[in-house]
């Protein structure tokens, strides 16, 4: 199976796969850890600090440009088909809206760096919004909006996400087994 060329990002740890059929637009922003699976279809056009085991399912998608930033601490994934939006068009008319309109005619721009912090996930099909922060141990359910921060360990679901229930912290004894005390 071919495989992303690594030399081309700005760090990248041990045991690293990334697919070959994937689209990293700015390579020399990205730092990555050890433990990372980053499958077909991947999209990216922002900076991106990844940590250490995270898995990035087939055909998600991370937009918003060289201003636009995502963070994923250790043990976070995202499944399939997310999309992750780090800076958009605001949308409510101030200008015209699109990359290719030139400035001075251009809408206001929202520029907000994504974190996903330690432990937390991100379910297929999701959508999340600039600025937002996935507290540690968080999850989003499958084909949700989360337009807020979440609470840590806690899961919501839903268009937009609302919290449902805990989640169990019994990950961070099973990261502590593999060496990581967080
Ligand atoms: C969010 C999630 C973790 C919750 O799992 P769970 O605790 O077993 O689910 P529950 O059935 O107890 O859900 C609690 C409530 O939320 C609802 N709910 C669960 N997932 C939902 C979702 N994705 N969207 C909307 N509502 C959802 C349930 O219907 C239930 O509502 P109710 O109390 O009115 O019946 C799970 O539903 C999910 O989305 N997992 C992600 C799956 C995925 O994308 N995997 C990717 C590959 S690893």
């Amino acid at each position: 199976m071919d495989q992303y060329d690594y030399s081309k990002l700005k760090s990248c740890g041990e045991n690293v796969f990334i697919s070959g059929n994937v689209e990293i637009r700015r390579p020399h922003l990205i730092t990555i850890g050890s433990h990372i699976a980053i499958d077909t279809g991947f999209y990216c056009t922002v900076g991106a600090q990844l940590g250490d085991y995270i898995h990035i399912g087939p055909y998600t998608t991370i937009i918003g440009g060289a201003e636009g930033f995502l963070t994923m601490g250790h043990f976070t994934t995202i499944a399939a088909g997310s999309r992750l939006i780090c800076v958009s068009d605001e949308h409510l008319g101030a200008g015209l809206v699109g990359p290719t309109i030139p400035d001075g005619f251009k809408d206001n721009l929202i520029k907000k760096p994504i974190f996903i912090e330690r432990f937390a996930s991100i379910g297929t099909n999701c959508i999340v919004y600039p600025g937002v922060t996935l507290a540690e141990g968080s999850v989003l359910g499958a084909g949700s909006l989360l337009n807020r921060n979440t609470e840590p360990w806690t899961i919501y679901v839903g268009m937009p996400a609302r919290a449902v229930k805990h989640r169990s912290q019994l990950m961070k004894e099973k990261a502590k087994a593999l060496g990581y005390n967080l």
